[in-house]
């Protein structure tokens, strides 16, 4: 079984300001890790570059054994495998919710008609929203539109999701209801890497925790033991004020 996600060495900057410093991180299958950090220690940045939507300048990334490069033929093996969501949803407001999640799959793979009711009814159950697959975007609550958006992405049965803080746009009880399904995904199996600041949440579910700094993975390991155990200095003095 290929590693789900395998970065060697990778670094990228920006004009002159390198942002990501030499990342080296190997992902399995099942895994589910938290990324955490300072604004501005480059989580977005990597998260992108694993996805194929930001050029790097050295080092490698594979998922589940298909290289990142900038090759359409590359890019478009990859976009099968990795779903992604961001922190503003961007569901298409003309379209409903069944619409906007087999869009992806029947311009990309094709999908038939007759099974797009099943497809519709199976992702839209992972998120709790089965009875919602006629409503607009603008009928549905903040929290509901963001796990629209990971029904969306599933639809594309990727094998590793990348999530990018999709909660902070959200009120705290709105928050709560979408990391249940994060929860609910982890649980069921799904591969997944997400960068978030709930860090109560990261060291529940996630079983390996990844704090960036400057660049750079500074530290990582088993999500318990990296928030009660912190060695460096500066993930000590990020998680304390979490430390109740
Ligand atoms: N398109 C861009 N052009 C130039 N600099 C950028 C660009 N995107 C990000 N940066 C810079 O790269 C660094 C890392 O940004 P990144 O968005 O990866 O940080 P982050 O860890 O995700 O932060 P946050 O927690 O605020 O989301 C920052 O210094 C940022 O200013
Ligand atoms: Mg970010």
């Amino acid at each position: 079984m290929p590693a789900a996600l395998r970065i060697e060495n990778l670094k990228k900057s920006y004009g002159a300001v390198p942002v990501l410093k030499g990342i080296d991180l190997s992902v399995e299958q099942g895994d589910v890790v938290a990324v955490i950090g300072r604004s501005g220690s480059g989580k977005s940045t990597m998260l992108r570059c694993i996805n194929g939507l930001e050029h790097f300048e050295s080092g490698s990334i594979e998922v589940v054994g298909h290289k990142v490069s900038a090759s359409t033929a590359a890019l478009r093996a990859l976009r099968k495998e990795v779903g992604m969501v961001f922190q503003s949803y961007n569901l298409f407001p003309h379209l409903n919710v069944a619409e906007n999640i087999t869009l992806a799959p029947r311009v990309v793979k094709n999908l038939p008609r007759t099974e797009m009711a099943g497809l519709v009814h199976d992702v839209l159950s992972r998120v709790g929203l089965a009875e919602k697959a006629g409503a607009y975007p603008d009928e549905l609550s903040g929290g509901q539109q963001q796990r629209v958006a990971i029904a969306r992405s599933l639809a594309m049965k990727p094998k590793v999701m990348l999530f990018d803080e999709v909660t902070s746009a959200l009120d705290p009880e709105l928050t709560g209801e979408v990391l249940k399904t994060i929860a609910e995904l982890a649980k069921a199996g799904m591969t997944m890497v997400l960068v978030t600041h709930e860090m109560g949440f990261a060291r529940k579910v996630a079983n390996r925790t990844v704090f960036m700094n400057e660049g750079r993975i500074w530290e990582e390991g088993p999500s318990e033991e990296l928030f009660t155990n912190p060695r460096t200095p500066e993930l000590r003095s990020f998680v304390a004020p979490n430390l109740k």
